[in-house]
């Protein structure tokens, strides 16, 4: 059911982190993958690859990646480097969203263990009753990262014009060992990121968490236009 411009699809699309339990058909997850297979990728290589679960699958995963994490919380990095570093202005940004998030959630600053069992809920796909996960092939370079964010940004867009709702979830790249077992990722395969589908539970308040953006001014350098113009 298509109910929006595009602009406001654009808007509408946000990070939800409670879902309702309400299953997602397969024929339409089918769909929006479609859809999302026209997403570019450079020179066409296509580098996604993606892992749907639901059901049993899901739930044996949601489980035993949990598990893990409560026995070796240390085992948290992921197979790829990601060696960026958190500074001004990206750190404030993150503070910032999180200081909403967290308040939404009734969480006060310092509760270590209510933080960790929230960031925990990523593993449990935030409830949606599917969950994706995108693995790449080892030997392509970092372009073909670029690649499969086009294809998550298209797939949730797709999604949200479907009446469903996603969360993009980097947290799959830690524990990233259970994954690969669980789902028979090959190993000459790195698995990249994760995101929960299904649809938004409108009660609950952390799904209010609106992020801001800098206006365009603050990140964009025109060249070459004359203002007169227009
Ligand atoms: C690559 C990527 C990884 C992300 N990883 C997570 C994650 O692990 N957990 C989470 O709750 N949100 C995650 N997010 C959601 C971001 O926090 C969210 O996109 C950002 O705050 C902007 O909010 P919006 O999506 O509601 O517009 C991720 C988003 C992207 C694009």
């Amino acid at each position: 059911m298509k109910t929006m411009e595009f602009d406001e699809l654009v808007r509408a699309r946000r990070s939800v982190r409670a879902f309702r339990d309400d299953p997602v058909p397969l024929d339409l997850v089918h769909r929006l993958l479609d859809i999302a297979s026209r997403s570019p990728s450079g020179t066409n290589v296509q580098p996604w690859k993606v892992h749907v679960v639901t059901g049993a699958v899901r739930a044996r995963l949601v489980c035993e990646v949990l598990a893990h994490r409560e026995t070796k919380p240390a085992d948290d990095s992921a197979e790829f480097p990601r060696t960026g570093k958190r500074k001004e202005p990206y750190l404030s940004r993150m503070r910032t969203l999180g200081k909403d998030m967290y308040s939404r959630l009734g969480i006060a600053r310092g509760d270590d263990a209510a933080s960790w069992r929230q960031w925990g809920r990523n593993y449990a796909f935030f409830d949606a009753p599917v969950g994706l996960i995108f693995t790449i092939d080892k030997e392509l370079d970092a372009m073909s990262f670029l690649d499969i964010g086009m294809f998550m940004q298209t797939l949730m867009l797709a999604a949200k014009d479907h009446g469903l709702d996603t969360c993009a979830q980097g947290a799959w790249n830690l524990f990233w060992s259970v994954t690969r077992r669980v789902l028979s990722v090959p190993d000459d395969e790195y698995v990249v990121a994760g995101m929960a589908l299904g649809y938004a539970d409108p009660g609950a308040p952390v799904n209010g968490v609106i992020a801001a953006r800098e206006p365009v001014d603050a990140f964009a350098v025109f060249h070459g236009f004359d203002p007169a113009a227009g």
